[in-house]
């Protein structure tokens, strides 16, 4: 019997966000504890795409901005990864990185709970320090780069419904036949019962949503390790909650599976074979770096993000000279769309950047426009 659902047998009943941990991160058979191909298109071997792996842009942005912002302060940064997976995201940002300034010692620091994935990381971005948890690393000396893809929206997230007036949770059984299944019921904590009223929002009679009261805190937790302050870039797919929680726009949720770059609707089946996701209230961020003493920042859609850091500066030099291109250069041109168009991964993608401090302020100069005039 597949080790999940043996699990889910022998607890008899778990909420969907101990379903969602142990799919996931189950420590033999979780989706993200077990080696796997990595993300990439469609066709490749692996079941979703990420930002960094659809073009090496989106790393070399990261690059210059990082840079701009180690030259503003006059001293190099400590950069940090939450989630890395395999160092897809570190490899071609560190290539693309220029030498740091004299002042002070650049730090770039990988945090990544799967094992096989450490060690990938490890070989294939030498000199940086791979950790399983923020905790282990060292504390920063000076200001911080906080760097985080879709680490928020594969946390495990509670399933919630109104069913008769009240608020429902959604629990896993395991069936007679070993086939897990749906179960209504109370809520698992209070937290769950208090979450959406809290961020002044109620959910329609049979309206699903998916929450996860932890990640404030947990956030928070991130963005305190970074003591002298700096700026936290999250990524990821979500929405801020009166959006995501609105039910004209999402009244059955946003949790899906992904495997082989297919939709998979029933998030049951095979777990620890299916990637599990759930958009992110942004307001969880929010709220979390105002408890951190961070400046609540602003949301982006990707595109806008990446064009406003100067994304079309890092097009193939073809392209920006407007020479005719190579079949391999309207390739690039091609991945490159993905990430700065206005709809699909460039719209549905966001980015929260926050801040604390003389970063801060300096990213705030490097993000603003150029003057109409200039
Ligand atoms: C959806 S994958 C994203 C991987 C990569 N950032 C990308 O964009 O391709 C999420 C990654 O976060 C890792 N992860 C989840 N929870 C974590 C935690 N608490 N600490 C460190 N890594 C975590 C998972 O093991 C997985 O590799």
């Amino acid at each position: 019997m597949n080790a999940i659902v043996a699990e889910v047998r022998r607890r008899g009943r778990v909420s969907f966000a101990e379903f969602m941990g142990l799919a996931l991160y189950h420590p033999e058979a979780g989706y993200y504890t077990k080696p796997r191909p990595g993300p990439g298109p469609a066709g490749a071997a692996g079941d979703f795409l990420t930002a960094p792996t659809a073009s090496p842009v989106f790393a070399r942005t990261i690059a210059a901005l990082v840079a701009g912002l180690e030259g503003a302060l006059g001293e190099a940064l400590t950069f940090v990864e939450l989630g890395s997976g395999e160092g897809l995201f570190l490899a071609p940002f560190l290539a693309a990185l220029p030498e740091p300034p004299a002042n002070g010692t650049r730090r770039v620091i990988a945090v990544e709970a799967a094992e096989w994935a450490r060690s990938r990381i490890a070989e294939r971005c030498p000199g940086v320090e791979v950790v399983a948890a923020l905790a282990a690393a060292r504390w920063p000396e000076g200001a911080v780069v906080l760097f985080a893809s879709e680490l928020y929206d594969a946390l495990p997230a509670h399933r919630v419904t109104v069913h008769d007036g009240a608020l429902a949770e959604f629990f896993v059984e395991a069936d007679a036949r070993g086939d897990l299944c749906w179960r209504l019921g109370e809520p698992s904590a209070p937290e769950i019962l208090t979450y959406l009223g809290e961020c002044g929002l109620t959910l329609a009679e049979g309206q699903v949503a998916e929450i996860r009261p932890a990640v404030r805190a947990i956030h928070a937790g991130h963005l305190s390790w970074c003591g002298h302050g700096g700026v936290a870039l999250i990524l990821d797919y979500g929405h801020p909650g009166r959006r995501l929680y609105d039910p004209r726009a999402r009244r059955g949720g946003s949790l899906v599976g992904y495997r082989h770059h297919t939709l998979v609707d029933d998030v049951l089946a095979d777990p620890g074979e299916v990637d599990i996701t759930a958009h992110v209230n942004f307001d969880d961020l929010e709220h979390g770096a105002s408890d951190a003493g961070w400046e609540r920042g602003e949301l982006r859609p990707l595109g806008l993000f990446l064009t406003s850091h100067g994304a079309l500066s890092q097009l193939p030099p073809a392209v920006r000279r407007g020479e005719p291109l190579t079949p391999l250069e309207w390739g690039e041109l091609g991945e490159v769309k993905r990430l700065l168009t206005p709809v699909g991964m460039g719209a549905d993608l966001k980015v929260l950047a926050q801040g604390r401090g003389r970063p801060w302020q300096a990213y705030l100069r490097l993000a603003a426009p150029p003057p109409a005039d200039a």
